[in-house]
């Protein structure tokens, strides 16, 4: 059982970072050339979103909480009071997580669905992309360092 739950996470993170990997080297580069570009922003991103942000950030956030039992031996909410580095760290990761729940929210739900409008628009959904592309890099790290004990 924590294998399957396991895997589904990595699988899920998988896609959340590598998607975000994808759209910032390979596909947004290209899209941007296109006559069609503002379309084609708002079609890939409006599928983007909802199965990394609405799909799939739940479902990280359910496993993880079954990796922090299986895996991590939490039992209770109150286990994250404690202080040791394996909880230490799992608590930076949930407060990342919490982080890029909101910049996901405001990128996807305000700020992309406005980016055509004008330049400010269109520069912070660029800005609170890339953050989020690297949160979730800061994530992977954390996720790494609980493996090792945190
Ligand atoms: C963007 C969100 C997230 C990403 C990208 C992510 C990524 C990962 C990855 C790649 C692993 C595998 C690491 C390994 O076992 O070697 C992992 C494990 C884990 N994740 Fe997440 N995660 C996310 C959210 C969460 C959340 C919200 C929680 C807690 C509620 C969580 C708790 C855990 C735990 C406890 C493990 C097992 C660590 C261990 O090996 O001891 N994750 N995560």
């Amino acid at each position: 059982m924590k294998e399957l739950i396991l895997l589904i996470h990595i699988i899920v993170a998988s896609f959340w970072i590598g998607g975000m990997l994808f759209m910032a080297i390979v596909l947004s580069p290209y899209v941007r050339k296109l006559p069609t570009s503002v379309e084609a922003f708002q079609e890939v991103g409006k599928r983007y979103s909802f199965w990394g942000t609405v799909i799939g950030l739940p479902i990280l956030f359910i496993t993880g909480i079954f990796n922090s039992h299986f895996i991590g031996g939490l039992n209770s909410i109150g286990d994250l009071f404690q202080s040791y580095p394996y909880v230490n760290t799992l608590k930076l990761k949930l407060l990342f997580f919490f982080i890029t729940v909101v910049i996901a929210v405001s990128h996807d739900f305000y700020f992309g669905q406005r980016a055509h409008i004008n330049k400010k628009y269109k520069n912070i959904t660029r800005v609170l992309g890339i953050t989020n592309l690297i949160i979730g890099i800061l994530i992977i790290y954390l996720a790494v360092k609980l493996r090792f004990g945190g």
